[in-house]
């Protein structure tokens, strides 16, 4: 059994990009640009926009941060992200979800130019994404992705179970799957035999967001186990939403919670901000 650590691949990953950022710097006379947008003060998005933008430092991004009262118009919060938009220092606009009640996220988000959208949220990039195209991808699926490719995990042909639905999550991650020539089956709170799907899984992916819902009996012996949750447990601990003790002897690859997938999302949305300054330039 092979315990995936995901801390110290996105620390490489890191590395690597250090390079591109520098080599971007150098070709074209001005930094990598990625602009973070926070509304409110939800405590789990502080924490995240933060990580975020010492990434950036870490990797010689240059930052621009720009913090909203939750009490913003939408107006206003729109003009934020076109201002963004049409700023050729920035490569890259994200804006932390979830927004506070009263704001129509959607629209906000719709003023992010698909090439601009490092989350890869954007209709034009799940679309892209569906259709086998180029596309910018959500960073968790991706980070996944490239979890197993770093490990040498093949796809190809296995059976993969994804538990969740999420269009952040859940659905990206089997569109990648199934691009990888996995078959691909996605389970979710309505489906009527969880167990037995799961039990069929090559490699399976809990994206769900409850804290060790994936229990030992669920899992195939020898299977890939993935596990995107981050949750607390009853004694206030973090966890994922596999019963990781319980299902690590079972598994022939798993990813821990904290220090698996997580990471790996940061560094992925690095990778797309570079993607995102190269490929503006080379227009
Ligand atoms: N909130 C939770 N996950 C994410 C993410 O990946 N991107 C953004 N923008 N907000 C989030």
């Amino acid at each position: 059994m092979t315990v995936i650590d995901g801390k110290a691949t996105a620390a490489t990953i890191r590395g690597e990009l250090r390079e591109r950022t520098r080599a971007f710097e150098e070709k074209y006379g001005k930094k990598v640009g990625l602009a973070v947008v926070l509304i409110g003060a939800d405590p789990a998005s502080q924490v995240y926009v933060r990580n975020k933008i010492k990434a950036c430092e870490d990797v010689g991004v240059r930052s621009y941060a720009n913090y909203l009262p939750e009490t913003v118009s939408q107006k206003e919060a729109e003009e934020l992200v076109s201002d963004l938009a049409s700023n050729e220092d920035v490569h890259g606009i994200l804006v932390q979800l979830p927004l506070p009640k009263g704001l129509d996220a959607d629209r906000i988000l719709a003023k992010i130019p698909f090439e601009k959208d490092v989350d890869g949220f954007s209709a034009e990039n799940i679309g892209a994404l569906a259709m086998g195209q180029r596309a910018t991808v959500a960073c968790t699926p991706l980070g996944v992705m490239e979890l197993l490719q770093r490990y040498g995990v093949s796809v190809e042909g296995k059976r993969a179970v994804v538990v969740g639905r999420s269009n952040i999550v859940g659905k990206p991650m089997a569109m990648l799957l199934l691009n990888a020539n996995a078959t691909v089956t996605v389970c979710h709170s309505r489906t009527k035999d969880l167990k037995e799907d799961c039990l069929r899984a090559d490699i399976l992916v809990a994206a769900i967001g409850k804290a060790k819902f994936i229990t030992e009996d669920m899992v195939k012996d020898g299977a890939v186990v993935v596990d995107v949750g981050i949750n607390r447990d009853e004694n206030g601990k973090l966890c994922g939403d596999v019963d990781y003790e319980a299902v690590l002897n079972k598994a022939s690859y798993i990813t821990p919670v904290p220090g698996g997938v997580g990471p790996m999302t940061i560094a992925m949305l690095m990778k797309n901000v570079c993607d995102a300054a190269e490929l503006s330039m080379e227009k």
